[in-house]
């Protein structure tokens, strides 16, 4: 197939772009690098030992897309593209609905221009809001807390009215847990700019003294050892997760949400721990107030993965702190190499 993944460049296309292509399809990237680096491509060449056509552009830019899928003779979109941090979605909710939602409804409008009707969707387990039980499965009521999960939510409504108005369109909704962890190759992983977000790539900085300690954001949530409970999943699971959506869908019409998570839920304190049996380096840490939004406990019930895709995560926690380790001492070692360059 020829596939054209939207935020190609970022973390999860990146891998997926790697998975993809092993498996022999024909991969084309757009996007806009608001969030990630040309010389990601670089390193996916060293990576496959190929080139993937390259296109800069904003999937808001629909006259762009329609030309970059009619001269690819594209089969199959996979949308990643959108912005995803939740704190920074508060505060600009314009820049999330116009980069998510008009994002999306401008991916459509080329799609439908060349006739193209195959399409992933990178959702969220943000969906699902405050947890009512657990494991969460894709029954749970959709709620959203912020302006990202509302962006997402209104996207799976759109896609959904999309494929009840032409019985052709195949879509699928991945709702992902939290995905960690780089290719084993250590080139390409997640390197957020400025003060990470998100557990993993804050304890790879602290890790790397980039950073003085963790903050662990509450210990006395109703979870075993009182720090918050997460289902985190390898970035390569994921990426073959998307593989294995594409090939569902070549036998499968309408629309889908599907959860892509592990269906274990892991604290924060056994991450840490985790991540400093890989390291082998002691993380300082401090025991912080409650974020506000977090949950106590979120995990996935993957079991409409595993019937419908075939597809069920393999790789461990410990896969998950050694791939992000690697990642990251080579992350560093790029960035020193440059700066004494
Ligand atoms: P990322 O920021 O690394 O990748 C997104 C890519 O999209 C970036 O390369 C960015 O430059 C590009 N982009 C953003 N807006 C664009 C636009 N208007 N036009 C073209 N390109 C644009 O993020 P990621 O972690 O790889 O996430 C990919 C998708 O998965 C996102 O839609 C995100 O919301 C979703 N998701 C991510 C997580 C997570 O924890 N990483 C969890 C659930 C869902
Ligand atoms: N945490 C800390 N210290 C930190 C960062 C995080 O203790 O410095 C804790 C959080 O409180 C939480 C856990 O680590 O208990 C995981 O936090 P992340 O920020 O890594 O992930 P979240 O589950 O909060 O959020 C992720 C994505 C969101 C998505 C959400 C639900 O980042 O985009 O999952 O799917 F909305």
């Amino acid at each position: 197939m020829n596939i054209l993944l939207t935020g190609g460049t970022g973390y999860i296309g990146s891998h997926t772009a790697v998975v993809l292509s092993q498996l022999g399809h024909k991969v084309v990237l757009f996007d806009n690098l608001s969030n990630s680096e040309e010389t990601v491509l670089e390193r996916l060449a060293q990576i496959t030992k190929q080139q993937f056509p390259f296109f800069n552009g904003d999937v808001r830019d629909t006259d762009l897309l329609k030309n970059t899928l009619a001269d690819n003779s594209i089969d199959a979109v996979i949308h990643f593209a959108g912005l995803k941090a939740v704190g920074e979605s508060v505060a600009k909710p314009v820049d999330y609905y116009a980069n998510n939602v008009q994002g999306t409804v401008s991916l459509l409008q080329a799609m439908q221009a060349q006739h193209i009707k195959t399409l992933v969707f990178s959702s969220s387990a943000t969906v699902y809001g405050q947890p009512q039980y657990l494991p969460l499965d894709e029954s749970h009521p959709t709620c959203a807390t912020n302006p990202y999960g509302r962006s997402k939510l209104h996207i799976e409504e759109i896609l959904n009215d999309v494929a009840i108005s032409d019985p052709q369109w195949r879509i699928t909704c991945l709702r992902y847990f939290n995905p960690v962890g780089a290719h084993e190759s250590g080139l390409i992983g997640e390197n957020p700019s400025g003060i990470p977000n998100n557990l993993m790539p804050y304890i790879a900085q602290v890790a790397t003294r980039q950073r003085t300690e963790l903050s662990i954001f509450g210990n006395d949530y109703p979870t075993p050892d009182g720090t918050g409970v997460r289902d985190y999943i390898h970035v390569m699971d994921l990426a073959e997760g998307h593989a294995a959506a594409l090939n569902f869908l070549t036998q499968n019409l309408g629309w889908h949400a599907i959860n892509i998570g592990t269906g274990k839920g892991y604290s924060v304190l056994e991450i840490a721990r985790a991540f400093e049996s890989v390291s082998g380096i002691k993380l300082p840490t401090i025991i912080a107030p409650r974020r506000a939004g977090d949950v106590a406990e979120c995990y996935a019930n993957p079991v409409k993965a595993k019937e419908l895709l075939k597809w069920a995560a393999r790789r461990s926690l410990n896969d998950m702190c050694a791939s992000t380790w690697r990642f990251q001492q080579s992350a560093e070692k790029r960035e020193n190499s440059w700066t004494h360059e």
